[in-house]
């Protein structure tokens, strides 16, 4: 089920996506534990053109990364733009097919397109080194009143569609992949930007919603017997 770009709106989607994520990129950095990433072994799961990593690397620098992506034409932009950073970028949603084990697996943006969490959760589960951490981005669309809007727009333009998950379901998902797990709250500041509200909502109130519903899943795969 691989495509050429995800976002497939204008001439350079995919392109256009990146630059409107850096604000997000960077926050979830400042969100992680350095402790999760220096010298680790990293897996950023739907890295489209590869940036997160690279961004990632230049201020936490790990070991080494994979950066896996159903986006076959993003993932051949990210191998052009690797130059010597050590990672590896492939086209695949299969994170087994690497077989390699992770310290932290990541996504940015990617969770509210998975169809099947149960199945996502446990392959993540299975790369995981015991005690590893999978931080996700999320947040819960389901109550706000721009729902059918946003999907709309994703569905229309983008290569898989939009799921409507809870944030409950989402965590039981994880704790039945016995995980352990925090949320830790995305946008805590105390200023707004909401320039390109209209792009995904209807209201700016619905877009405030969302950023006051957004969290960095951050889930450990426990020891085991613990
Ligand atoms: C909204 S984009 C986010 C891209 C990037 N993580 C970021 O923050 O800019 C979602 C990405 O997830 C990828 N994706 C969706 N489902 C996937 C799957 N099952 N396996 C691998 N990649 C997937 C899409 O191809 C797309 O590149």
């Amino acid at each position: 089920m691989a495509y050429d770009n995800w976002w497939q709106k204008g001439i350079n989607g995919d392109q256009e996506m990146e630059d409107s994520h850096k604000e997000a990129w960077e926050n979830v950095i400042s969100l992680l534990n350095p402790n999760d990433v220096e010298n680790k072994q990293i897996l950023d799961f739907g890295c489209n053109q590869g940036g997160f990593l690279r961004v990632l690397y230049d201020q936490l620098p790990y070991q080494s990364a994979y950066g896996i992506d159903l986006a076959k034409k993003a993932i051949a932009v990210a191998n052009e733009r690797v130059g010597d950073y050590p990672i590896t970028y492939r086209a695949t949603g299969d994170a087994l097919a690497l077989e390699q084990s992770f310290d932290t697996v990541i996504s940015t943006s990617v969770l509210y397109l998975i169809e099947d969490l149960a199945a996502h959760f446990q392959m993540i589960a299975q790369v995981l080194k015991e005690e590893g951490t999978y931080y996700a981005s999320f947040a819960d669309q389901s109550q706000n009143p721009s729902f059918d809007y946003m999907e709309a727009q994703i569905n229309q333009y983008g290569a898989t569609k939009m799921q409507n998950k809870t944030l409950t379901e989402v965590v039981n998902q994880l704790l039945a992949q016995d995980f352990s797990v925090e949320l830790i709250k995305e946008y805590t500041d105390s200023i707004y930007d909401v320039t390109n509200y209209q792009e995904f909502y209807r209201s700016v109130d619905d877009y405030i919603l969302s950023l006051d519903s957004s969290y960095l899943i951050k889930a450990k795969k426990r020891r085991k017997g613990k």
